[in-house]
């Protein structure tokens, strides 16, 4: 029998929007096959399964890892380059890079950029490649050999983008569907397809209707870019002049649905709301991309009262960190400066909020809530082991001892990286800060 493992320490878990719990002496028992048995109170649960091997994280928070919605692979080595908007940008430093990950290059990116998200707690990404079918393979690969959750797909673009990136309709479907039908479901579930048609305007009708049916075929996801930017809504009418907004021409090509992620949703009129809404479709609010890039304030509270499902995303190259602490900060000051809007309606994002938004939101958003996003019994054990030593200003205090709200507050407006000390998955310890960022699993 496979061991079983019981983890010790404080256990802070998101159970809905705005609301967690704290066990300040609590334990987690993690089966062979990296499912949590039971979460709960350590003295009690370590009387259920006395025979576990205890994990001693006492003086550590253990939190649920972060799920990043939205985020580019091959934009990784052109992060953080401030200056121009949405098309521009695209024009001037993506498309060249995306050109240039050829499988080879993806082979050097790769286990810097699965490195880099779990040293950054994120145990779950929903990832673009590029257009190329073979580094996208790769790019699975290494999600597989890091032990990453992940959701990947091959960008597809049958119009409107530079020749060299540019895809014959029937070959994009071909090649997408080729690496959906070897990765999807893969390592026991935990790689997934998402059907990646980039944006409306780089996309004909016809692929986006075949993408519909592609994505229904294999239960696979739907990822796409909605509303970022007024130059890109301005495009879409124009090249779409027979659709009533953005979101009905996705509407009209099938593409909205529970397993459709739409990125951005910053200029969404209340027809589109509507349309999101009835669907069931989710979106990936982005903050620190829509500031960097200069698009917009999303509005956030507004569309999650309507009930929409909304996790965080990076958006990596057009958001410039990975961190979700700066991007669950940056949703909260996003909301904080809307309120000086003459139009501003709602109320605020809690600190709680944003916790539940980069984990069980996001979770819920990808359908994934039964599996992943909070720390309970029957669920996987993607967790992280957070050392709340640096969010005291003292140094002789272990951090433990502040209130969860003091906790939860000053991991949100201070943390980064380096207090992620421990990064699993399924069970699997993936990062450890002590070995200087090296995988744990032999790769
Ligand atoms: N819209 C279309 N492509 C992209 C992209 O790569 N990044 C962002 N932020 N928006 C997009
Ligand atoms: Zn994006």
């Amino acid at each position: 029998m496979p061991q079983m493992r019981l983890f010790r320490g404080h256990i802070l878990n998101p159970i809905a929007e705005d609301r967690y719990t704290l066990h300040v002496d609590g334990g987690i028992v993690v089966d062979g096959s990296g499912t949590m048995l039971e979460v709960g109170e350590y003295h009690e649960v370590k009387q259920q399964y006395p025979s576990a091997t205890v994990v001693d994280y006492s003086d550590r928070l253990i939190l649920p890892g972060f799920i990043d919605t939205h985020i580019h692979l091959p934009q990784y080595g052109m992060i953080a380059l401030h200056g121009k908007e949405l098309l521009e940008w695209l024009k001037t430093y993506i498309f060249p890079a995306e050109r240039a990950f050829t499988p080879e290059v993806a082979d050097t990116l790769c286990p810097l950029f699965f490195r880099s998200l779990l040293s950054h707690g994120v145990t779950t990404a929903a990832i673009y490649c590029s257009v190329q079918k073979d580094s996208t393979h790769v790019a699975f690969e290494w999600a597989e050999k890091t032990g990453i959750r992940a959701i990947i797909g091959k960008v597809m673009m049958d119009q409107n983008a530079p020749d060299v990136l540019l895809e014959n309709t029937s070959e994009s479907l071909q090649a997408s569907e080729d690496v959906c039908r070897t990765w999807h479901g893969a390592a026991n579930g935990r790689l997934l397809y998402a059907f990646t048609p980039r944006f409306a305007p780089t996309c004909s009708r016809a692929l986006m209707r075949a993408v519909s049916d592609l994505a229904g075929q294999y239960g696979a996801y739907i990822q796409t870019h909605l509303a970022e930017h007024p130059a890109e809504l301005q495009w879409v009418r124009e090249l779409f002049p027979e659709t009533q907004s953005y979101t009905d021409v996705y509407f009209r090509a099938g593409l909205l649905g529970p397993k459709t992620m739409l990125a951005h949703a910053i200029y969404v009129s209340s027809d589109e709301r509507r349309l999101l809404t009835e669907t069931g479709t989710c979106v990936s609010h982005c903050p620190t991309s829509n500031l960097f890039l200069k698009s917009g304030l999303m509005p956030l509270r507004e569309l999650m009262d309507i009930g929409l499902r909304i996790g965080l995303g990076s958006d990596v190259g057009g958001g410039p960190t990975l961190s979700p602490f700066e991007i669950m900060r940056s949703a909260i000051y996003v909301h904080t400066a809307r309120r000086f809007l003459p139009d501003f309606r709602g109320g605020d994002i809690s600190p709680a909020t944003a916790l539940y938004m980069a984990t069980l939101g996001g979770a819920k958003a990808l359908g994934l809530d039964d599996t992943i996003g909070s720390l309970d019994r029957g669920k996987e054990a993607d967790f992280i082991i957070v050392n709340p030593q640096r969010l005291s200003p003292f140094s002789t205090a272990t951090g433990t001892e502040l209130s969860s709200e003091t906790l939860l507050s000053r991991m949100i407006f201070q943390g980064d990286d380096r207090i992620v000390e421990r990064t699993y998955v399924r069970g699997d310890l993936c990062y450890d800060r002590r070995s200087c960022g090296k995988n744990e699993r032999e790769i």
